[in-house]
């Protein structure tokens, strides 16, 4: 071979200076949910810096709260915005509504430095679970947003979009192939209507798949689908092949989405992660299994057998959240890559790199170390126990004590201080807070054991009292005593 002209080299160079460091090319196109349904958040400038340190380049917002948004100014970090279902009546009603959104929560963020790319209208409005509340209401909410956006100029730019729950589309049971999907009975018409319009609009479909949901709600569910280590019998459907469930139901929504006359439809996936804590299944060990499959499908960009290829997905959740409603499930305050102090739970690849390394958030102040504990001397007072235990737990999160848990072990007393401690910590060590008429005391001695973590609780980086919102539901949680 002839030596290669200098001015060929040069240009090679130049080229490779404009392009991208090869480890930005390189990494897969994962988002992450950012919820801050938390009493104790991290200063959101502090997690911005760990998604950069991360390689994460997307988020996905359930609102426009300033204090998160402006933390993405200037960061690179992409972002969807959400108005969400409780403003889905009003935006429906009144388009000057949806114009005063978009001034207030796009253009004033961008024009700050915020890179917005998508608005969320409504999250999960059709899930079964809402008894049609918002059937009527999030197509109409929809176009209002979309006609504000595109008069503010930012039609090309930002996309409108409805992230749904994979229950509005489903296969018959008694064939279960995703070639048989079609959108859920009671919306299909008003569906065909939503894709033909987001797709008018070249905005695609944003769906959220849970394996873990799969097994959670049927029993006869083999395990093995729910991950992606092809440990399983495969299920056959019109020369495709499924080795687990996500790719199974994302290609129903695909044959959805066909029938509905959309069949190029670009599809995001909203959410999809694993749990850590609250359920048999869920537990460190197979969320990392399953973060493992998925990442690594991710980076090589496989695709599902109908859509081969690239996926934007946004993984649930970033940081776990202890406020969330437990209707679902304990789980449900458990969907963290990271703790709440913002430590990830396990090795996983999120950059693509390869390498199993996560950076913690950086800067996260920690209460003084102490627990608070259940007092075995006041044996007087033992009556007033089952009141006391219910008050913590329906005051701060004791999920991790139900059946399957990391701390449904304990014993009796254990679960007592378990209770005492996760109450106090919320209540940031409070002295009155480890009282409980003489039942608790304080104590310097960690109080964890085994796979148990007692937590000690960070100092909060909220400039407003986080309000105490816990469901009276989860007092039932605690059947002990
Ligand atoms: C901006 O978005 C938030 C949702 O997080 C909402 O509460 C607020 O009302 C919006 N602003 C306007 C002017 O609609
Ligand atoms: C839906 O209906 C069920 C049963 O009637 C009820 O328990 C539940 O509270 C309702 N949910 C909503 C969001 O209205
Ligand atoms: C939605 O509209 C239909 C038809 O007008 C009506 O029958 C139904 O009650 C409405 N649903 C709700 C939840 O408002
Ligand atoms: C499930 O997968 C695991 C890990 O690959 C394997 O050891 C186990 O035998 C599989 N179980 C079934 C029922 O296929
Ligand atoms: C308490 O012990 C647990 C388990 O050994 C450990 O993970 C945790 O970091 C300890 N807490 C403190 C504040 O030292
Ligand atoms: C501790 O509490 C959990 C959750 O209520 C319960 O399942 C368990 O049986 C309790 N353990 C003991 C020893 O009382």
């Amino acid at each position: 071979m002839a030596p290669r002209p200098a001015a060929a080299v040069f240009v090679v160079a130049a080229v490779v200076v404009l392009l991208p460091p090869p480890a930005a090319a390189a990494a897969p196109p994962v988002g992450v949910n950012w919820g801050t349904m938390m009493s104790h958040p991290i200063h959101p400038s502090a997690v911005v810096e760990m998604l950069r340190a991360n390689g994460v380049d997307r988020v996905k917002l359930f609102d426009a709260d300033p204090w998160t948004v402006s933390a993405l100014a200037g960061s690179g970090v992409q972002a969807m915005l959400a108005a969400p279902n409780d403003q889905l009546a009003s935006l429906a009603r009144d388009p000057r509504r949806a114009r005063d959104w978009v001034r207030q929560n796009v253009t004033a963020n961008i024009n700050a430095g915020v890179d917005v790319r998508y608005v969320a209208v409504g999250n999960e409005p059709f899930l079964k679970s809402y008894n049609g509340s918002f059937i009527n209401i999030t197509f109409p909410a929809l176009k209002n947003m979309q006609r504000a956006i595109d008069e503010a100029g930012f039609g090309q730019h930002i996309k409108v979009v409805v992230p749904l729950n994979a229950d509005i589309y489903s296969s018959p049971e008694n064939k279960p192939v995703p070639s048989a999907g079609t959108f859920r009975k009671d919306i299909n018409t008003l569906m065909v209507d939503i894709v033909n319009y987001l797709h008018a609009n070249d905005a695609p479909f944003v769906v959220n798949i849970y394996p873990f949901l799969s097994l959670y709600q049927n029993p006869n569910f083999p395990l093995n689908f729910s991950f992606f280590d092809g440990a399983t019998k495969p299920v056959y459907d019109q020369g495709m092949v499924y080795t687990n469930v996500f790719d199974a139901n994302f290609d129903t929504l695909v044959w959805s989405l066909r029938k509905a006359g959309v069949p190029d439809m670009r599809i995001i996936v909203g959410e999809v992660g694993w749990p850590s804590d609250g359920d048999k299944n869920a537990n460190t060990k197979y969320a990392q299994r399953f973060y493992n499959g998925f990442l690594k499908k991710m980076t090589k960009n496989v695709g599902t057998p109908l859509r081969p290829g690239r996926m934007e997905v946004y993984l649930f959740a970033l940081i776990d959240e202890n406020q969330k409603s437990v209707l679902p499930g304990r789980f449900e305050r458990h969907w963290g890559l990271f703790t709440y102090d913002g430590k990830p739970k396990f090795s996983m690849d999120l950059s693509g790199n390869g390498k199993g390394s996560v950076a913690e958030v950086k800067g996260v102040q920690y209460l003084p170390p102490q627990w608070c504990v259940f007092n075995k001397d006041t044996k007087d007072k033992y009556k007033d126990l089952p009141a006391s235990v219910n008050y913590a737990c329906s005051n701060a999160d004791c999920t991790p004590l139900g059946y399957g848990s990391s701390c449904n072990g304990l014993s009796h007393d254990g679960n007592i201080s378990y209770a005492f401690n996760i109450y106090f910590q919320t209540m940031d060590q409070d002295v009155r807070a480890c009282s409980f008429g003489g039942l608790a005391k304080i104590t310097t001695t960690n109080a964890s054991q085994g796979g148990c973590l007692f937590p000690v609780q960070i100092t909060s980086a909220s400039v407003t009292v986080v309000p105490l919102i816990f469901l009276p539901m989860l007092v039932s949680v605690i059947t002990l005593l």
